[in-house]
């Protein structure tokens, strides 16, 4: 009993946070579909303050970042970190803690930004009691990872871990800085910067939680799932390393693009713009890189449809951040800032590179934790199904929020030759409908995706025998 303890990698929290990734997938999502509902038809609101556009908003994008994506990085990363190192997760008690710990920040979220809690910080809304709790969540999650690294069978470090390792660091600090605020009662504080300083902080912050969260983070996941799914090393070891250092570098640099034309000063806002135009490089480094790993077997795309969800991933990936360069040139931000043009790259990011990859790492892994040998069924990840759903729902989305925002942006600058503006803001709102239903068509389509998967997981796992999920679990 105990030898097999000795050589059995810890699959049960990570069996733990894939569930929820699911099920936070749903109800993040859920509540995205809700939004854009809301924004066709705004009697949806309710007249109520707790289901508010202004509520809610936040409540989904803290879902989708922190929710399914941090259970999906978790997840992830303690799986691959495992398996790369050749040895047990580290302090199995802390990860438990990781696991319900994250679970009662979700919680504690999900109560306070509908009753209106809030710091007024996007993507860092949630109050002080609950930033201490992230902190503590956090430094666990270092403990458990890097005394992972440390305890390694291996002599080399693999590229994906340094990708998480960077992560998980960056991640802190955001977190710890941009969150220094003077409590004034248990549900409100003030932020310890003011002004322009305030808003600099936010969006370093706000750049970076991008940058790092649903970029390296996602990275180091597509380091391991890629050519594990394809059964190829990745394309260009060197190249990968080359990636990790100038990603780490640049992305730190362009948080001003975030606040062009504002109060910042202007040398700032320029610097911005030019380290987002570098930062070009390694993001296509990075995506050529994982493209590349499917050298010799791209017929595999013909008959696997986890390894469509990992390149499609790519390919989103490689559009968001072409898109994100170009939007950070001022005079195209001039344009793009305020309008659903921004709405469009945050999802070509979010469902396109960050779903997506999940969705592909998962498949990959759930059935691995939950000894079997495949997903319960391979037609409904497939044809004309979760894959297509998935494809189909974000070309919906990015699409029609790319015709809304450059209207919007056109419509708003329109003058006529007496300098009065052409157009009043209701006027571009009712050429914004449309869009807003096309919206709601794809990301319902994108949720059908994902509950088809959660009925997928459940046969799954409902197959799974305990003596398979010990044996599954026994090193190699
Ligand atoms: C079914 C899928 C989804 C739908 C229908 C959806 C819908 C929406 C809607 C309606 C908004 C508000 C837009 C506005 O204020 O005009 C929004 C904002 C946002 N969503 Fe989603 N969403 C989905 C999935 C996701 C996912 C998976 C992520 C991240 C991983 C995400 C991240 C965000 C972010 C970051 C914002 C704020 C954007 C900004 O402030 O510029 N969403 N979403
Ligand atoms: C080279 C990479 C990228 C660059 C240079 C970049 C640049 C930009 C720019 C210029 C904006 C608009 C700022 C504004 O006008 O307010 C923006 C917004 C945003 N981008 Fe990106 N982007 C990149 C990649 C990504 C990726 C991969 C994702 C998602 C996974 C993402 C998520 C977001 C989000 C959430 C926002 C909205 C922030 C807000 O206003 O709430 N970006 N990005």
């Amino acid at each position: 009993m105990n030898t097999s303890i000795s050589t059995a990698y810890n699959y049960k929290v990570v069996r733990q946070f894939a569930i929820m990734t699911v099920v936070w997938g749903i109800v993040g999502m859920g509540l995205g579909v809700f939004l854009a509902a809301q924004l066709v038809w705004p009697e949806l609101n309710f007249n109520l303050p707790w289901t508010s556009f202004g509520r809610l908003r936040p409540l989904h994008t803290n879902a989708v970042i922190f929710a399914f994506g941090g259970c999906a990085l978790f997840a992830s990363s303690f799986y691959s970190v495992q398996r790369t190192c050749q040895t047990q997760l580290f302090a199995p008690k802390i990860a438990a803690f990781c696991f319900w710990g994250w679970q009662l920040v979700i919680l504690l979220a999900a109560i306070s930004l509908p009753l209106g809690y809030t710091s007024s910080k996007e993507y860092a809304e949630l109050e002080w009691p609950i930033d201490i709790l992230i902190t503590i969540v956090w430094v666990a999650y270092a403990i458990v990872f890097f005394g992972t690294i440390m305890q390694r069978k291996t002599k080399h470090i693999y590229v994906g871990n340094w990708f998480f390792g960077g992560f998980i660091i960056t991640v802190a600090i955001l977190h710890i800085v941009n969150n220094l605020e003077l409590p004034v009662s248990f549900t409100k504080s003030y932020s310890l910067y003011a002004g322009a300083t305030d808003a600099m902080v936010q969006w370093w912050y706000g750049h970076n939680a991008v940058g790092f969260f649903l970029t390296a983070g996602f990275l180091g996941m597509m380091y391991y799932f890629v050519p594990k799914q394809a059964e190829r090393p990745v394309y260009s070891y060197r190249l990968s390393i080359v990636h990790f250092w100038a990603l780490i570098t640049l992305y730190i640099w362009a948080g001003p693009h975030h606040l062009h034309y504002t109060a910042l000063p202007d040398w700032a806002q320029s610097l911005g713009m030019v380290m987002s135009l570098i930062l070009l490089a390694p993001s296509w480094g990075g995506m050529i890189n994982g493209m590349m790993t499917l050298s010799g077997a791209w017929h595999k795309l013909r008959s696997d449809p986890i390894l469509r969800f990992l390149v499609v991933s790519l390919a989103f990936y490689g559009m968001s951040t072409f898109e994100g360069p170009m939007m950070a040139i001022k005079t195209v931000n001039a344009l793009s800032h305020y309008t659903d043009w921004t709405i469009g790259h945050v999802h070509a990011g979010a469902l396109g590179w960050v779903a997506m990859i999940s969705i592909g790492a998962l498949y990959h892994m759930i059935p691995k934790v939950f000894g079997r040998e495949q997903m319960h069924s391979i037609g409904l990840i497939n044809t004309s199904a979760h894959f297509w759903l998935a494809t189909i729902g974000t070309v919906l989305y990015i699409a029609s929020m790319w015709v809304n925002g450059i209207a919007q942006g056109l419509m708003w600058r329109a003058v006529n030759e007496d300098g009065t503006l052409t157009y009043s803001f209701v006027e571009t709102l009712v050429a914004s409908h449309p869009g807003f239903i096309v919206r709601l068509i794809g990301g319902a389509i994108f949720l059908s995706g994902m509950l088809l998967m959660a009925y997928n997981t459940w046969r799954t796992v409902r197959a799974s025998q305990p003596a398979d999920v010990v044996a599954a679990a026994q090193m190699a």
